[in-house]
């Protein structure tokens, strides 16, 4: 709002003979459009009280025709309220094609860690918070300017691998596995682990040696171990990658556990040897974070010499300074592991890495059972598998549309954006409750409320030609759409400064709710309209438009053509 801001500070220079950024901001409506506390920070150099040094400036401001009213609050404080004119003006001077977006990232490198699933198990609403929110802060490092790599860190290594033959030899078939693909792995895997807890507890061990062999032969290069291994692995992945297709996400490197797991060993045998780690009793191998305020050191390496999980991450680590020299690494991962990363940090200052390291975490995802009790999703037997989810969600997108013209294609859209808009209802640290039907209804917070008002919007200007650029139009009925479009770069600055991209979808949720109001107040172009206030207004939903699609693709989630 430089048209604002410039007019104070031109008076206050004229008045006061006084240099200073003038700041404004969106005070409660009620009392205007805009206020500043320019004159409290001006009393010693002025030497006068706030108030009058407020009175004089609004003095100034009564002469222009842009400021419909000015008054003064409290001690000091300036309210206004400008024309709308003045607004539509203001938003003119800032448009471009990439409306919303800075340079704030200074092209700096970012890696955006996410979805990260595991292989032994089919893809499951345990990583929907990951992808979506990973995904979501890709797109607002890029749309602020930093160099952004993406990176999924597959959880492939280990014990898997030796369960899953163990486990396919005893319970499974090649029937079942060319029938079920990665949910007979998943199936094999759960009955393997169960029949492992169940043989231990009867201190039996057959089972158990049978998995390190299938782990020990792969290691060896033995040709069975690895064509299975190959089987399994394709399988899972190309489920992995089906299911990131139909989220609408994707990663620039896939450099999975496995793929660290043997750099990992040889950092441990260095940190060894400059005294970094220290070797228990046992043979196991820790890292004491003593100095940083941890009791617990950080076990690097198991006693039978395996890589753990924060040896793959030590190398991961180090592999990135190496290789990519990010300025920061974002951790898209869920709660439960915020002591392991405030942990693997610590490590990562002892080593002298620099890197702004950040975990970002969320809550976990209620369900809104039938009768009304709430529980986390992942937990209940029923919608667990992520595509369950997806397709359930089809369903439902295809109930609410109800129309037979919309194409599978916006059918899958909505569906997605039904569930995506759901997951950025509020902060992400809080669990939300995911209702089946709050996320598609068209009258509240949801994603295809959003989707059907830019949809609406595109059809109005699909079926109106816009012929003219200028116009003389006073935007009266406008004024808070105006007002909000005014606000989206700083909401992408804000989304993107502090990792919330819910604070888009409020946004987002706000311009749709501004935007039903004036369509319920105003006949946009049919009835008594002129061609110039016609015009002017069709420009005015070019932009809405385009904010809406820009907002929207923040998040991941796309505009449907119909809906
Ligand atoms: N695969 C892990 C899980 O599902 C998440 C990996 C997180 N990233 C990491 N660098 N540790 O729990």
């Amino acid at each position: 709002m430089n048209e604002i801001t410039c007019t104070i500070k031109d008076i206050i220079k004229q008045l006061f003979n006084v240099d200073i950024d003038v700041k404004i901001n969106r005070p409660d409506t009620r009392f205007g459009d805009f206020a500043t506390n320019v004159a409290m920070q001006l009393t010693k150099e002025v030497g006068k009280s706030s108030r009058e040094i407020a009175e004089k400036i609004i003095e100034g401001l009564q002469v222009s025709n842009d400021f419909e009213e000015v008054s003064i609050a409290g001690p000091g404080f300036i309210n206004l309220r400008v024309s709308a004119k003045l607004l539509a003006n203001s938003l003119d001077n800032t448009w471009n094609s990439t409306y919303g977006e800075n340079s704030d990232g200074n092209n700096k490198t970012v890696v955006v860690e996410y979805p990260s699933p595991n292989m032994a198990k089919p893809y499951s609403v345990g990583h929907l918070r990951p992808g979506n929110q990973g995904w979501a802060v890709k797109r607002l490092m890029e749309a602020t300017g930093w160099k952004v790599i993406t990176d999924n860190h597959l959880g492939d290594y280990g014990a898997p691998f030796g369960i899953w033959v163990t486990g396919f030899l005893k319970f499974s078939s090649e029937e079942a596995l060319a029938r079920d693909g990665v949910y007979e792995l998943g199936k094999v895997y759960i009955k393997t682990k169960k029949a492992l807890k169940e043989e231990k507890e009867n201190g039996g061990s057959e089972l158990a040696n049978e998995v390190q062999d299938w782990l020990i032969k792969l290691e060896k290069g033995d040709a069975i171990a690895k064509s299975y291994s190959q089987r399994f692995n394709k399988i899972s992945l190309e489920h992995i990658h089906n299911v990131m297709n139909r989220l609408k996400i994707s990663t620039d490197h896939e450099l999975g556990e496995a793929f660290f797991a043997p750099k990992g060993k040889e950092v441990v045998d260095k940190l060894l040897n400059s005294n970094v780690a220290t070797q228990n009793d046992d043979g196991s191998i820790i890292v004491s974070l003593d100095e940083y305020g941890f009791d617990v050191p950080l076990l690097v390496q198991k006693s039978n010499g395996a890589a753990l999980y924060a040896t793959t991450d030590l190398a991961t680590l180090l592999y990135r300074e190496e290789n990519w020299h990010p300025d920061k690494v974002i951790y898209c991962v869920g709660s439960e592991q915020q002591f392991y990363f405030s942990q693997l940090f610590a490590m990562a200052k002892k080593l002298g890495i620099r890197t702004e390291l950040y975990h970002l975490w969320f809550g976990f995802i209620d369900q809104l059972n039938d009768d009304g009790t709430r529980e986390k999703m992942s937990s209940r037997k029923g919608v667990v598998l992520m595509e369950e989810l997806l397709d359930k969600a089809e369903a439902k997108a295809r109930e609410v549309v109800k129309s037979d013209n919309v194409s599978e294609d916006d059918i899958k859209k909505i569906a997605l954006g039904a569930i995506k808009f759901s997951d950025f209802a509020a902060d992400r640290r809080t669990n939300i409750l995911f209702d089946w039907n709050s996320i598609f209804a068209l009258t509240g917070f949801s994603g295809p409320y959003v989707q059907y008002a830019a949809v609406r919007v595109n059809k109005i200007l699909r079926d109106n030609e816009i012929s003219l650029n200028e116009f003389d139009y006073d935007y009266k009925p406008e004024k808070n759409v105006i007002l909000k479009l005014l606000e989206y770069p700083e909401v992408v600055r804000l989304a993107a400064n502090d990792l919330e991209p819910h604070k888009i979808a409020t946004f987002l949720y706000e311009l749709a709710k501004d935007l039903n109001r004036y369509y319920e107040a105003t006949p946009i172009v049919v009835g008594d309209v002129s061609c110039m206030e016609k015009q002017a207004r069709l420009n005015l939903l070019q932009k809405v438009s385009q904010v809406f699609s820009h907002g929207l693709s923040l998040l991941g989630i796309e505009v449907p053509c119909s809906m």
